[in-house]
């Protein structure tokens, strides 16, 4: 909600599996790897950049799941 990353919510369930998915996994060290593990997602409101920062912010502060 604070990146305004949630439009129509079509391709969310998708890019949440994704986030926790490579949350899972623990390979995302920066933003650009967040970027590139999430590039399988096709989002048609165009969110990109607010999902990114969404995720990025998540991902990177608490990094790899237990
Ligand atoms: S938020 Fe609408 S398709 Fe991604």
């Amino acid at each position: 909600m604070q990146h305004d990353a949630f439009q129509c919510g079509y391709c969310t369930p998708g890019q949440l599996c994704s986030a926790i998915g490579l949350m899972g996994e623990g390979r995302a060290r920066t933003r650009e790897d967040v970027r590139e593990l999430m590039s399988g997602n096709l989002c048609r409101c165009g969110a990109y950049v607010q999902i990114l920062d969404a995720v990025s912010e998540v991902v990177l502060a608490n990094g790899k799941l237990a």
